[in-house]
């Protein structure tokens, strides 16, 4: 039976998981079925992937919401055509030309999860220009993982910390939970609370794998390019119906029970 002190903080955990600067990742995923369905290219499903991806960062905001993690390529989505993968190579760059002075100006911290190898010399600047302008900024914290896998994102981490081993800086003992995930590229951020995966899909597709332990999953049949405040604003209702309980016990067992 838990001890005052740890019943507060559990109540602490409970209100701050629910109430403000929740941490919601998005599996943006339906774009090709869009443009399918209306006769169009695939390159214009993830055009118009990036306006929901516009409108779902600002309801986000209004929402309560602190850091919006988004899946915007995969380390696997280089298996593409050419063409598809240029184009969203090409996408990563005009959101950030067209938004990252607005967003710089409402406090927006932007952060690009995932490898740097293989991007091309544009996009590396544009990440840089992004990462560099809002650094600062505290208020929300956007995060685009962009030639990210989660297996990838633990590998290398591992590979970070064996280095540090063999370099001398750390021993092996040194490993902790929280010093493995001081290595990911996902260090800056919070774990996240809620993982929505659009287009009726039920799968986690490499996102997030060490940083999912205790998310809640919340499916949803919307096409991404439908995307937007009101999705969101079901996906979140689904969210405070669920019980969360970390691997413990249920908070009204745990204050009823002491
Ligand atoms: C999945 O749809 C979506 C993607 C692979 C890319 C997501 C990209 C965007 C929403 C564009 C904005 C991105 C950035 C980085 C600004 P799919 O093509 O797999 O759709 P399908 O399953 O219906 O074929």
């Amino acid at each position: 039976m838990p001890k005052g002190g740890d019943k507060r903080a559990i109540a602490e955990r409970g209100l701050d998981e629910t109430r403000s600067g929740l941490h919601v990742a998005i599996i943006m995923d339906g774009n090709g079925r869009w443009a399918k369905a209306r006769g169009l290219p695939r390159t214009l499903g993830h055009r118009a992937g990036v306006k929901a991806l516009k409108a779902t960062v600002a309801a986000a905001a209004e929402l309560g919401i602190g850091c919006l993690t988004v899946f915007g390529f995969s380390t696997e989505n280089w298996n593409r055509p050419a063409q598809e993968v240029n184009d969203l190579m090409g996408l990563l760059k005009a959101f950030v030309d067209s938004d990252l002075d607005r967003l710089h100006q409402e406090g927006v911290r932007v952060r690009v999860l995932g490898r740097r190898d293989g991007l091309g010399a544009d996009v590396l600047a544009t990440i840089a220009r992004a990462e560099s302008l809002t650094k600062a900024n505290d208020r929300f914290l956007l995060q685009v993982a962009f030639n990210y896998g989660g297996r990838a994102d633990i590998t290398d981490a591992a590979r970070h910390f064996a280095e540090d081993v063999v370099a001398g800086r750390l021993a092996p003992d040194d490993l902790t939970e929280a010093r493995f995930a001081s290595y990911l590229s996902t260090a800056l951020g919070p774990n996240p609370d809620l993982i929505i995966r659009t287009s009726g899909e039920k799968r986690i597709s490499n996102f997030l794998l060490w940083e999912a332990a205790y998310a809640e999953l919340v499916f949803q049949d919307v096409l991404w390019p439908d995307y937007g405040a009101e999705p969101l604003k079901s996906a979140l209702a689904e969210f405070k119906t669920r019980q969360r309980r970390f691997g413990g016990a249920e908070l009204d067992d745990v204050l009823a029970a002491s």
